[in-house]
Protein backbone atom coordinates (compact mmCIF):
# COMPACT_ATOMS: atom_id res chain seq x y z
CA UNK A 1 0.00 0.00 0.00
CA UNK A 2 1.78 3.11 -1.03
CA UNK A 3 0.50 6.27 0.77
CA UNK A 4 0.68 10.16 -0.72
CA UNK A 5 1.04 11.92 2.50
CA UNK A 6 1.11 15.68 3.02
CA UNK A 7 1.72 17.67 6.26
CA UNK A 8 0.48 21.35 6.28
CA UNK A 9 -0.04 21.74 10.04
CA UNK A 10 2.56 24.75 10.87
CA UNK A 11 5.25 26.09 8.90
CA UNK A 12 6.64 22.94 7.42
CA UNK A 13 4.91 22.04 4.20
CA UNK A 14 5.71 18.27 3.37
CA UNK A 15 4.66 15.63 1.29
CA UNK A 16 6.54 12.12 1.35
CA UNK A 17 5.54 8.38 -0.45
CA UNK A 18 5.44 5.64 2.67
CA UNK A 19 4.68 2.16 1.74
CA UNK A 20 2.89 -0.45 4.19
CA UNK A 21 3.77 2.57 7.02
CA UNK A 22 7.21 1.23 7.20
CA UNK A 23 9.24 1.80 4.25
CA UNK A 24 10.12 5.84 3.14
CA UNK A 25 9.94 5.90 -0.15
CA UNK A 26 10.11 9.71 -0.63
CA UNK A 27 10.22 12.41 1.82
CA UNK A 28 10.51 16.12 0.96
CA UNK A 29 9.55 18.93 3.47
CA UNK A 30 10.22 22.56 2.80
CA UNK A 31 10.88 24.78 5.59
CA UNK A 32 9.88 28.29 6.04
CA UNK A 33 11.41 29.08 9.15
CA UNK A 34 13.39 31.42 7.45
CA UNK A 35 10.42 33.56 6.35
CA UNK A 36 8.63 33.36 9.83
CA UNK A 37 12.37 34.24 11.68
CA UNK A 38 12.11 37.45 10.62
CA UNK A 39 8.99 37.77 12.71
CA UNK A 40 10.12 36.08 16.06
CA UNK A 41 7.55 33.18 15.35
CA UNK A 42 5.18 31.40 13.17
CA UNK A 43 2.67 34.20 11.42
CA UNK A 44 -0.22 32.27 10.11
CA UNK A 45 -1.50 33.62 7.60
CA UNK A 46 1.99 33.73 5.97
CA UNK A 47 2.36 29.82 6.68
CA UNK A 48 -1.13 28.90 5.01
CA UNK A 49 0.03 31.42 1.98
CA UNK A 50 3.29 29.40 1.83
CA UNK A 51 1.77 25.91 1.78
CA UNK A 52 -0.56 27.04 -0.90
CA UNK A 53 2.26 27.94 -3.11
CA UNK A 54 4.41 25.55 -2.66
CA UNK A 55 2.01 21.87 -2.31
CA UNK A 56 1.07 20.93 -5.52
CA UNK A 57 5.19 21.02 -6.61
CA UNK A 58 5.95 18.70 -3.24
CA UNK A 59 3.34 16.59 -4.27
CA UNK A 60 5.01 16.11 -7.65
CA UNK A 61 8.60 16.12 -6.23
CA UNK A 62 7.68 13.81 -3.74
CA UNK A 63 6.10 10.89 -6.84
CA UNK A 64 9.01 11.87 -8.70
CA UNK A 65 11.53 10.82 -6.17
CA UNK A 66 9.81 7.42 -5.16
CA UNK A 67 9.76 6.66 -8.69
CA UNK A 68 5.82 6.14 -8.72
CA UNK A 69 3.29 8.40 -11.58
CA UNK A 70 0.12 8.86 -9.93
CA UNK A 71 -1.79 5.46 -10.61
CA UNK A 72 1.05 4.05 -8.19
CA UNK A 73 -0.79 5.70 -5.20
CA UNK A 74 -3.00 3.45 -3.36
CA UNK A 75 -4.40 6.06 -1.07
CA UNK A 76 -4.13 9.91 0.35
CA UNK A 77 -3.02 10.99 3.47
CA UNK A 78 -3.35 14.70 5.33
CA UNK A 79 -2.73 15.79 8.78
CA UNK A 80 -6.64 17.46 9.86
CA UNK A 81 -5.76 18.29 12.73
CA UNK A 82 -4.29 19.81 15.43
CA UNK A 83 -2.53 22.83 14.20
CA UNK A 84 -2.90 26.07 12.80
CA UNK A 85 -6.30 26.18 11.12
CA UNK A 86 -5.04 28.03 8.17
CA UNK A 87 -2.33 25.62 7.39
CA UNK A 88 -3.91 22.51 8.13
CA UNK A 89 -6.81 23.72 5.17
CA UNK A 90 -4.29 24.31 2.93
CA UNK A 91 -3.23 20.58 3.21
CA UNK A 92 -6.94 18.89 3.51
CA UNK A 93 -7.88 20.69 0.85
CA UNK A 94 -4.75 19.73 -1.50
CA UNK A 95 -5.06 15.81 -0.22
CA UNK A 96 -9.27 15.87 -0.89
CA UNK A 97 -8.73 17.23 -4.21
CA UNK A 98 -5.87 14.51 -5.13
CA UNK A 99 -8.06 11.41 -3.41
CA UNK A 100 -10.97 12.46 -5.13
CA UNK A 101 -9.42 12.93 -8.50
CA UNK A 102 -7.15 9.41 -8.15
CA UNK A 103 -10.45 7.66 -6.79
CA UNK A 104 -8.63 6.74 -3.61
CA UNK A 105 -8.91 6.56 0.00
CA UNK A 106 -8.33 9.83 1.66
CA UNK A 107 -6.51 9.02 5.20
CA UNK A 108 -6.90 11.60 7.96
CA UNK A 109 -4.06 11.88 10.48
CA UNK A 110 -3.47 13.49 13.95
CA UNK A 111 -0.22 15.34 13.88
CA UNK A 112 0.46 13.56 17.02
CA UNK A 113 -0.21 9.86 16.36
CA UNK A 114 2.53 10.74 13.26
CA UNK A 115 4.75 12.11 15.60
CA UNK A 116 4.49 8.57 17.43
CA UNK A 117 4.85 6.85 13.93
CA UNK A 118 7.96 8.32 13.05
CA UNK A 119 9.45 5.54 15.51
CA UNK A 120 7.60 2.63 13.01
CA UNK A 121 9.84 4.17 10.14
CA UNK A 122 13.28 3.83 11.71
CA UNK A 123 11.89 0.76 13.55
CA UNK A 124 10.86 -1.90 11.94
CA UNK A 125 9.58 -4.41 14.94
CA UNK A 126 8.30 -1.98 16.70
CA UNK A 127 4.77 -2.37 17.69
CA UNK A 128 2.34 -1.19 20.41
CA UNK A 129 1.17 -1.43 23.40
CA UNK A 130 3.97 0.92 24.71
CA UNK A 131 4.29 4.11 26.98
CA UNK A 132 5.13 6.98 25.16
CA UNK A 133 6.09 10.03 25.68
CA UNK A 134 5.40 13.66 22.72
CA UNK A 135 7.64 16.74 22.92
CA UNK A 136 6.63 19.09 20.41
CA UNK A 137 6.51 22.89 20.30
CA UNK A 138 2.76 22.64 20.42
CA UNK A 139 2.29 19.66 22.74
CA UNK A 140 4.23 17.77 25.66
CA UNK A 141 1.77 14.23 26.29
CA UNK A 142 2.35 11.12 28.40
CA UNK A 143 0.63 8.58 26.56
CA UNK A 144 -0.56 4.79 26.80
CA UNK A 145 -0.49 3.40 23.57
CA UNK A 146 -2.25 0.17 23.64
CA UNK A 147 -2.39 -0.53 20.11
CA UNK A 148 -1.51 1.62 16.45
CA UNK A 149 -5.06 3.92 17.07
CA UNK A 150 -5.98 3.22 20.82
CA UNK A 151 -4.58 6.35 22.55
CA UNK A 152 -5.16 7.23 25.57
CA UNK A 153 -3.36 9.95 27.16
CA UNK A 154 -2.35 9.90 31.05
CA UNK A 155 -0.93 13.58 31.37
CA UNK A 156 -0.01 16.63 29.48
CA UNK A 157 1.33 20.11 30.16
CA UNK A 158 -1.04 22.46 31.70
CA UNK A 159 0.14 25.84 29.82
CA UNK A 160 3.19 25.67 27.58
CA UNK A 161 4.37 22.97 25.65
CA UNK A 162 7.66 22.00 26.51
CA UNK A 163 9.29 23.54 22.94
CA UNK A 164 7.45 26.10 23.74
CA UNK A 165 9.13 26.82 26.89
CA UNK A 166 12.85 26.04 25.08
CA UNK A 167 11.84 28.03 22.17
CA UNK A 168 10.64 31.06 24.17
CA UNK A 169 14.34 30.93 26.70
CA UNK A 170 16.09 30.65 23.55
CA UNK A 171 14.93 33.95 22.05
CA UNK A 172 15.65 35.74 25.27
CA UNK A 173 19.21 34.33 25.62
CA UNK A 174 19.53 35.66 21.74
CA UNK A 175 19.52 32.32 19.97
CA UNK A 176 17.05 33.21 17.06
CA UNK A 177 13.85 31.39 16.51
CA UNK A 178 13.30 28.45 16.82
CA UNK A 179 15.81 28.03 19.40
CA UNK A 180 15.47 24.55 20.80
CA UNK A 181 18.34 23.04 18.68
CA UNK A 182 20.54 26.07 19.19
CA UNK A 183 19.75 25.82 23.41
CA UNK A 184 20.82 22.15 23.41
CA UNK A 185 24.09 22.79 21.64
CA UNK A 186 25.13 26.01 23.99
CA UNK A 187 23.31 23.57 27.16
CA UNK A 188 25.94 21.25 26.42
CA UNK A 189 28.84 23.29 26.95
CA UNK A 190 27.23 24.63 30.70
CA UNK A 191 26.93 22.71 33.99
CA UNK A 192 23.35 21.75 34.54
CA UNK A 193 23.10 22.12 38.63
CA UNK A 194 24.69 26.10 37.63
CA UNK A 195 21.58 27.79 38.78
CA UNK A 196 18.79 25.77 40.89
CA UNK A 197 15.50 26.41 39.21
CA UNK A 198 12.14 24.90 40.16
CA UNK A 199 10.53 21.97 38.47
CA UNK A 200 6.50 23.03 39.17
CA UNK A 201 4.32 20.30 39.87
CA UNK A 202 1.08 20.34 36.65
CA UNK A 203 -1.72 20.49 39.03
CA UNK A 204 -3.46 17.23 41.14
CA UNK A 205 -2.64 14.73 38.11
CA UNK A 206 0.96 12.90 38.68
CA UNK A 207 1.63 13.11 35.24
CA UNK A 208 0.95 16.42 33.96
CA UNK A 209 3.45 19.14 33.62
CA UNK A 210 3.83 22.95 33.63
CA UNK A 211 6.74 24.86 32.20
CA UNK A 212 5.34 28.67 32.39
CA UNK A 213 6.76 28.86 35.64
CA UNK A 214 9.88 27.44 35.06
CA UNK A 215 10.15 29.71 31.53
CA UNK A 216 9.40 32.56 33.77
CA UNK A 217 12.07 31.83 37.00
CA UNK A 218 14.96 31.58 33.50
CA UNK A 219 13.25 34.47 32.29
CA UNK A 220 13.24 37.15 35.44
CA UNK A 221 16.56 35.74 36.65
CA UNK A 222 17.97 37.05 33.32
CA UNK A 223 16.43 40.40 33.53
CA UNK A 224 17.09 40.94 37.22
CA UNK A 225 21.05 40.35 36.40
CA UNK A 226 20.70 42.03 33.36
CA UNK A 227 19.35 45.19 35.53
CA UNK A 228 22.28 44.89 38.14
CA UNK A 229 24.65 44.60 35.34
CA UNK A 230 26.29 40.87 36.84
CA UNK A 231 27.34 38.41 34.34
CA UNK A 232 25.03 35.48 33.67
CA UNK A 233 26.78 32.19 32.76
CA UNK A 234 24.41 31.32 29.75
CA UNK A 235 25.08 27.96 29.26
CA UNK A 236 24.98 27.25 32.89
CA UNK A 237 21.47 28.71 32.63
CA UNK A 238 20.74 27.04 29.24
CA UNK A 239 22.10 23.36 31.23
CA UNK A 240 20.07 24.03 34.32
CA UNK A 241 16.82 24.89 32.30
CA UNK A 242 17.38 21.71 29.80
CA UNK A 243 17.93 19.61 32.82
CA UNK A 244 15.05 21.06 34.56
CA UNK A 245 12.89 19.95 32.03
CA UNK A 246 14.00 16.76 31.47
CA UNK A 247 13.34 16.13 35.15
CA UNK A 248 9.85 16.79 34.77
CA UNK A 249 9.61 14.90 31.68
CA UNK A 250 11.51 11.91 32.42
CA UNK A 251 10.47 11.30 35.66
CA UNK A 252 6.59 11.22 34.53
CA UNK A 253 7.58 8.94 31.80
CA UNK A 254 9.15 6.68 33.88
CA UNK A 255 6.20 6.39 36.53
CA UNK A 256 3.96 6.07 33.17
CA UNK A 257 6.22 2.94 32.27
CA UNK A 258 5.98 1.28 35.95
CA UNK A 259 2.06 1.80 36.01
CA UNK A 260 1.61 0.86 32.32
CA UNK A 261 3.88 -1.85 32.55
CA UNK A 262 4.65 -2.20 29.17
CA UNK A 263 8.25 -3.36 28.12
CA UNK A 264 8.62 -0.52 25.11
CA UNK A 265 9.04 2.97 25.55
CA UNK A 266 8.49 5.64 22.85
CA UNK A 267 9.91 9.32 22.54
CA UNK A 268 8.49 11.32 19.78
CA UNK A 269 8.43 15.23 18.76
CA UNK A 270 10.78 18.02 17.68
CA UNK A 271 11.91 17.93 21.21
CA UNK A 272 12.92 14.51 20.95
CA UNK A 273 15.99 15.73 19.16
CA UNK A 274 17.19 17.59 22.12
CA UNK A 275 20.79 15.25 23.20
CA UNK A 276 20.45 15.15 27.17
CA UNK A 277 16.45 15.01 27.29
CA UNK A 278 17.42 11.30 24.89
CA UNK A 279 20.60 10.96 27.62
CA UNK A 280 18.10 11.14 30.88
CA UNK A 281 15.75 8.77 29.55
CA UNK A 282 17.98 6.10 28.53
CA UNK A 283 19.96 6.67 31.87
CA UNK A 284 16.13 6.24 33.81
CA UNK A 285 14.76 3.16 32.19
CA UNK A 286 17.86 0.90 32.25
CA UNK A 287 15.41 -2.40 32.36
CA UNK A 288 12.75 -0.97 29.15
CA UNK A 289 12.95 -1.01 25.28
CA UNK A 290 13.73 2.50 24.53
CA UNK A 291 12.85 3.88 21.00
CA UNK A 292 14.40 7.10 19.70
CA UNK A 293 13.71 8.66 16.40
CA UNK A 294 16.48 9.85 14.39
CA UNK A 295 16.93 13.34 14.50
CA UNK A 296 15.68 14.04 10.63
CA UNK A 297 12.18 12.34 11.64
CA UNK A 298 11.65 14.39 14.94
CA UNK A 299 10.78 17.27 14.04
CA UNK A 300 7.80 17.86 11.15
CA UNK A 301 7.25 15.85 7.90
CA UNK A 302 5.05 13.78 6.05
CA UNK A 303 6.48 10.51 6.20
CA UNK A 304 5.36 10.07 9.92
CA UNK A 305 1.76 11.02 8.31
CA UNK A 306 2.01 8.20 5.73
CA UNK A 307 3.57 5.71 8.23
CA UNK A 308 0.79 6.70 10.51
CA UNK A 309 -2.11 6.73 7.87
CA UNK A 310 -1.45 2.93 6.80
CA UNK A 311 -2.74 1.71 10.29
CA UNK A 312 -5.56 4.33 10.42
CA UNK A 313 -6.85 2.80 6.94
CA UNK A 314 -6.19 -0.69 8.80
CA UNK A 315 -8.68 0.36 11.21
CA UNK A 316 -10.67 1.90 8.64
CA UNK A 317 -10.82 5.27 10.02
CA UNK A 318 -11.08 7.01 6.35
CA UNK A 319 -12.56 10.49 5.48
CA UNK A 320 -14.46 11.93 2.45
CA UNK A 321 -15.01 14.54 1.15
CA UNK A 322 -16.82 16.35 3.52
CA UNK A 323 -13.73 16.56 6.25
CA UNK A 324 -12.70 19.28 7.75
CA UNK A 325 -9.53 20.77 9.51
CA UNK A 326 -9.61 21.01 13.13
CA UNK A 327 -6.92 23.22 15.61
CA UNK A 328 -7.98 21.42 18.73
CA UNK A 329 -8.65 17.34 18.46
CA UNK A 330 -7.83 15.44 21.29
CA UNK A 331 -5.15 12.48 20.30
CA UNK A 332 -7.59 9.80 21.10
CA UNK A 333 -10.76 11.35 19.69
CA UNK A 334 -9.92 9.88 16.10
CA UNK A 335 -13.26 7.43 15.63
CA UNK A 336 -15.99 10.33 14.53
CA UNK A 337 -15.38 10.25 11.22
CA UNK A 338 -15.09 6.22 10.84
CA UNK A 339 -17.20 4.98 8.19
CA UNK A 340 -19.95 2.49 9.02
O1 LIG B 1 7.36 18.65 16.41
P1 LIG B 1 7.86 19.95 15.91
O2 LIG B 1 8.75 19.94 14.70
O3 LIG B 1 6.70 20.93 15.62
C1 LIG B 1 5.50 20.88 16.33
O4 LIG B 1 4.68 19.98 16.06
O5 LIG B 1 5.36 21.73 17.22
O6 LIG B 1 8.64 20.62 17.14
C2 LIG B 1 9.31 21.81 17.03
C3 LIG B 1 9.92 22.16 18.36
C4 LIG B 1 10.44 23.60 18.43
O7 LIG B 1 9.96 24.17 19.62
C5 LIG B 1 11.95 23.41 18.45
O8 LIG B 1 12.65 24.45 19.12
C6 LIG B 1 12.07 22.12 19.21
O9 LIG B 1 11.05 21.31 18.65
N1 LIG B 1 13.39 21.47 19.05
C7 LIG B 1 14.24 21.24 20.07
C8 LIG B 1 15.40 20.65 19.52
N2 LIG B 1 15.21 20.54 18.17
C9 LIG B 1 13.97 21.05 17.89
N3 LIG B 1 14.11 21.48 21.40
C10 LIG B 1 15.14 21.13 22.19
N4 LIG B 1 16.29 20.58 21.73
C11 LIG B 1 16.46 20.31 20.41
N5 LIG B 1 17.59 19.73 19.98
ZN1 LIG C 1 4.98 18.44 15.11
Amino acid sequence: MNILAFETSCDETAAAVVRDGREILSSVVLSQIDIHALYGGVVPEIASRRHMETVAALAEEALRQAGLDKNGVDGVAVTHAPGLIGALLVGVGFAKGAAFALGKPLIPVHHIRGHIAANYLHFPDLAPPFTALVVSGGHTLILDAADYTRIRVLGSTVDDAAGEAFDKVARVLGLGYPGGAALDALAARGAPDAYRLPRPHGGDNPYDMSFSGLKTAVLSLLNSARMRGTPVDEAGLAASFTAAVCDMLVSRTARAAGELGYDKVVLAGGVAANSALRRALTAALPDRRLYMPPVALCGDNAAMIGAQAYYEWASGALGDMSLNGYANLPVESCSFYVNP
